[in-house]
């Protein structure tokens, strides 16, 4: 949610600004704006809708040349999307120019008191408060702006990271958070804020960590991380693996294309290291011992959308592998029903972003209750490994579309490894299954690079069904979350109606829906091994084709006996059932990018979303 840019240094801080802007809009993309200090005066420029009508905006009315300077996307939450209510909001005295990302919950309170004071809000957003707040203990503070905003956040409720400038103090950046993500980049001579290191990456790869309840002030020169109550904090700091291109799009028409394309080197970049050639697992980096994995009783999964169909498919691995028994939920829903965890509980809480609100408040609680949390998550260095006992990196590098698909896989497979190092552990598997296994992941990059050579019929398809009132996708088994995901991809990307069955479900209700031509995806359960799974649904492929149904049916290579059933038959090559999401998600994910097209939307920012969800 919202993007995040600070800069101090010696460049042209607005080129710096709008350019780690554009690569953070991925997080919000309702209006933008941006502020710079210009011989001592403040000066800001603020747009509805995407970054590019602020920079419309900004080549018709520039802004004076400056080296400090703070940038803002903006996915709304108090007030909509307008020009007013764009961020930065800017003080009464026109001196204090304040961005936002989070919810100040106590804003209705803070703002009654301004008006005592005469101060009156001109927007309808919770973070014009902070920039008066600012303004009016500045002189107290000896116009102090750290330490104004130390002040500040201590009667701030919520989440929150606020990064602000002041017209009379001309070098200086400061930041805050609060539950929310902002980083620092040590530059030469500069140095920068931002939610995502992808704001500075072109600049430098050295990162600091900032972590809860910290205010950050930056000269060109200088970092100095401070507790909300003036002391000096400890700070991590740390090398960021990938580097600019890997953050662009390459060549690719959206990053989605790019991300899925990317899917096989993100799955075997996953398991690299991680397996020795005797496919015995070592996870030591993980941090959890063998002792600690061996009392757990039980494994909950708690994480959201894509994340959680991950876990959902986590769920069939880890309890067939270890007998561990699994549940899985929405990190939502989690904190709320009084869960039954405690200290023999493993919780894996699932993110790509390590920042999702839901997920991280989930965590929290689980690790009050006393469990032990293990963070399998793809940003280094964000809240959500930070704050778990363990953790296991995905490494898909950064996933800039809003859609996540790498993510995805590479958070499939860390859940794999995960669940076959528990069964080594416990010696619920001997090792020469688990290396049986382990061979057969490492023949998956390969595998999903044939499915990326023939996504052809895919986007066919989606042609034809562009206009098609709906799209509903049916699975057994792991096909079940591979359905729900299908179905996610399609509603956030083709805003069209999709749900995801499973298969054997459909006669319990949802068979009404179809009627004539009524597109059904259907992901067919590897004929080998569980050939009962197999069977069932075959039959419930037959049930929705008397019906009426469009069948699509998704089904590995050699798989005849699907053939009279399909109206459309996509191939994947074979792999063991529980394998399979990883080749038979791909498809899908190309089917929804395609439909998104076909229709004429955003394919990489879809309207409404923001990727990273720091909001409850
Ligand atoms: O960063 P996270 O993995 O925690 O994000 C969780 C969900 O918000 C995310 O997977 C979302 O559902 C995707 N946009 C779906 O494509």
């Amino acid at each position: 949610m919202c993007g995040i840019v600070g800069y101090v240094g010696e460049k042209q801080a607005l080129q710096v600004v709008v350019e780690g802007l554009r690569r953070l809009e991925y997080r919000g993309y309702d209006s933008a704006g941006v502020a710079v200090v210009s011989q001592g005066l403040l000066d800001t420029r603020k747009k509805a809708g995407k970054l590019a009508n602020l920079e419309s905006l900004l080549g018709t009315d520039p802004l004076p040349a400056s080296t400090i300077g703070i940038g803002h996307t903006r996915w709304a939450t108090h007030g909509g999307p307008t020009d007013l209510n764009a961020h930065p909001h800017v003080s009464a005295d026109g001196k204090v120019a304040v961005i936002h990302n989070g919810i100040i919950e106590n804003f209705a309170e803070l703002r009654a008191e301004l008006a005592l004071t005469g101060v009156t809000l001109s927007s309808e957003t919770d973070t014009e408060v902070v920039a008066h707040l600012l303004a009016a203990v500045l002189p107290d503070a000896g116009m102090d702006l750290a330490e104004a905003m130390r002040r500040v956040c201590l009667r701030l409720a919520g989440a929150f990271t606020l990064v602000a400038v002041h017209a009379d103090i001309p070098d200086v950046v400061v930041g805050a958070r609060r539950n929310s993500p902002l980083v620092v980049g040590r530059g030469d001579g500069e140095n920068f804020l931002a939610s995502d290191v992808a704001a500075f990456i072109a600049h430098t790869r050295h990162a600091v960590e900032l972590g809860q309840d910290q205010v950050v002030e930056l000269t060109r020169d200088l970092i100095n991380v401070t507790d909300f109550f003036g002391n000096a904090a400890e700070v991590t700091e740390y090398e960021v693996t990938w580097d600019a291109a890997a953050a662009s799009k390459g060549g690719y028409e959206t990053f989605m294309a790019k991300e899925i394309d990317e899917q096989p080197k993100a799955v075997s970049d996953t398991l690299i290291g991680r397996v020795n050639d005797e496919g015995v697992l070592h996870l030591d980096e993980m941090r959890l011992s063998e002792n600690q994995l061996r009392e757990i009783d039980k494994v909950v999964v708690i994480a959201c959308g894509t994340a959680y169909h991950a876990g959902m498919v986590a769920k069939y691995a880890l309890e067939h592998w270890t007998r561990v028994p699994c549940e899985v939920e929405l990190a939502s829903e989690f904190r709320y029903r009084d869960p039954v965890v405690g200290p023999r509980t493993l919780v894996v809480a699932i993110s790509q972003s390590g920042e999702t609100m839901d997920t991280l408040m989930a965590m929290r609680y689980a690790r009050e209750q006393g469990a032990r949390v293990l963070a399998i998550c793809n940003t280094q260095g964000s809240t959500i490994p930070r704050e778990s006992d363990a953790v296991l990196y995905t490494r898909a590098g950064p996933e800039v579309a809003v859609a996540s698909t790498k993510a995805f896989l590479t958070q499939i497979v860390a859940c794999y490894l995960v669940a076959l190092y528990v069964a080594q552990v416990r010696g619920n598997k001997f090792g020469d299954e688990i290396a049986a296994v382990v061979r057969e992941l490492a023949e998956m990059p390969r595998k999903i690079d044939l499915v990326l050579d023939t996504t052809e019929e895919m986007k066919a398809l989606a042609q034809q069904l562009k206009d098609a009132p709906s799209v509903l996708f049916i699975g057994r088994h792991v096909g079940y979350p591979v359905a729900l995901e299908g179905a996610l991809k399609l509603k956030e990307l083709a805003y069209m109606h999709a749900e995801g069955f499973a298969a054997g479900e459909l006669k319990h209700g949802p068979i009404a829906l179809l009627e004539e031509g009524v597109p059904v995806i259907v992901i067919v359960p590897s004929p080998g091994g569980r050939s009962l799974l197999h069977e069932k649904i075959v039959s419930n492929i037959q049930e929705v084709r008397a019906r009426g149904a469009r069948t699509i049916v998704i089904a590995e290579e050699g798989d005849d006996s699907v053939v009279p059933y399909a109206d459309h038959l996509i191939r994947i090559p074979a792999c063991p059932t529980l394998l399979q999401p990883l080749v038979a998600t791909v498809p899908l994910q190309v089917f929804a990018a395609a439909m998104a097209e076909a229709k004429g939307h955003d394919v990489d920012q879809p309207r409404n979303l923001a990727k990273s969800v720091t909001v409850e």
